[in-house]
């Protein structure tokens, strides 16, 4: 695969493919530099160019790296100020040096004129405006692992139909998961996101969206929420937080759910704003299963886009 802009670039068989190579990488984990994958990047240089801040994708991207004996090299941010040079030019020299570039933006187009000017360099989607195909990638290794099979499944996600949503929407679809997300008015899904999650869709999933946060989460099998306010989005801070008030994932939905439902979170939280404490701190909270599968799912990715290819010290 020569880049992961969208969960889209992946079919169904390569993402269960992926799911089953990130266990291993979890159970192998252990094993230290007597995993069998110790050495799989060996001689590869990743690049890391973050425009907004990251917690989760920069320490997960770092780390399994180098656990599979690759080299990290972070780029700041400010390189790709237009005014100091073309984008392009960025890209082209990049792809000089590093075989893969992570990369956390804006626009998801940004991301597309990178890949195109690059053939050789493997571009990799840290989270832009649109897409977070990274995070969708250890929500469902959580699924597999806290549900085994995801046949008649159904998760309700409650909140913005922002760049987690239609990952996750992309995601499911794609693995038959049927998917309920509610959103206020005017905070939808983008219509090509629904039209591409009817076009994906596996084993019958459907897509349904509601305005209504209880009516879709009930006889749900996980909730699924994100900030209200999305990095680059802060002035509209205030008014986020009031047209968003009845979407709070609390004990109370929750409780509409099904027994024993999950409760799913990227992170970061804010808590008392899209979920209330008692949820995200309750036993059926798997935030950090989450955060914790961002390592091993982007390692299983690492290895299937950088296996073959030059590796520079080679
Ligand atoms: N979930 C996630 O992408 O976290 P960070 O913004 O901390 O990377
Ligand atoms: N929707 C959030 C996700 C953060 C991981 C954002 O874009 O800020």
């Amino acid at each position: 695969m020569q880049n992961f802009l969208s969960i889209l670039d992946l079919d169904p068989d390569r993402i269960a493919k992926l799911l089953e190579s990130a266990a291993k990488l979890k159970r192998e984990r252990v094993k230290g530099m007597k995993a069998p994958t110790w050495n799989a990047l060996n001689g590869k240089h990743v690049g890391l160019l973050f425009e907004k801040p990251s917690l989760r994708t920069r320490v997960t991207f770092t780390i399994g790296v180098r656990e599979l004996g690759g080299d990290i090299v972070e780029i700041p941010a400010d390189v790709m100020h237009a005014d100091r040079e073309p984008i392009n030019d960025v890209a082209r020299n990049l792809e000089r040096w590093v075989d893969a570039v992570v990369i956390r933006t804006f626009g998801q187009e940004r991301l597309h004129q990178i890949a195109e000017i690059t053939p050789k360099l493997h571009v990799i989607n840290a989270l832009s405006n649109e897409e977070h195909p990274c995070q969708a990638l250890a929500d469902m290794q959580t699924l597999v692992e806290r549900w085994g099979s995801l046949a008649n499944k159904r998760i309700a996600y409650v909140g913005d139909g922002n760049n987690v949503c239609t990952s996750l929407v992309h995601s499911a679809m794609m693995l038959g998961i049927g998917v309920n997300v509610a959103t206020p008015k005017g905070f939808e899904l983008p219509d090509e996101v629904v039209d591409q999650a009817g076009e994906v869709s596996q084993k019958g999933a459907g897509l349904t969206e509601f305005t209504d946060p209880k009516a879709a989460v009930r006889d749900a099998d996980a909730v699924y929420t994100d900030v209200w306010t999305s990095m680059g989005q802060e002035v509209e801070y205030a008014e986020r937080k009031k047209t968003f008030k009845r979407y709070q994932v609390t004990e109370s939905m929750m409780a509409l759910a099904k027994p024993g439902a999950l409760f799913m979170h990227c992170l970061p939280a804010h808590r008392g704003e899209e979920v209330s404490d008692e949820v995200i701190e309750s036993p059926i909270s798997v935030v950090f299963d989450q955060a914790e599968n961002r390592l091993h799912a982007q390692k299983a990715l690492l290895i299937e886009m950088l296996k073959q290819g030059h590796g520079w010290r080679r």
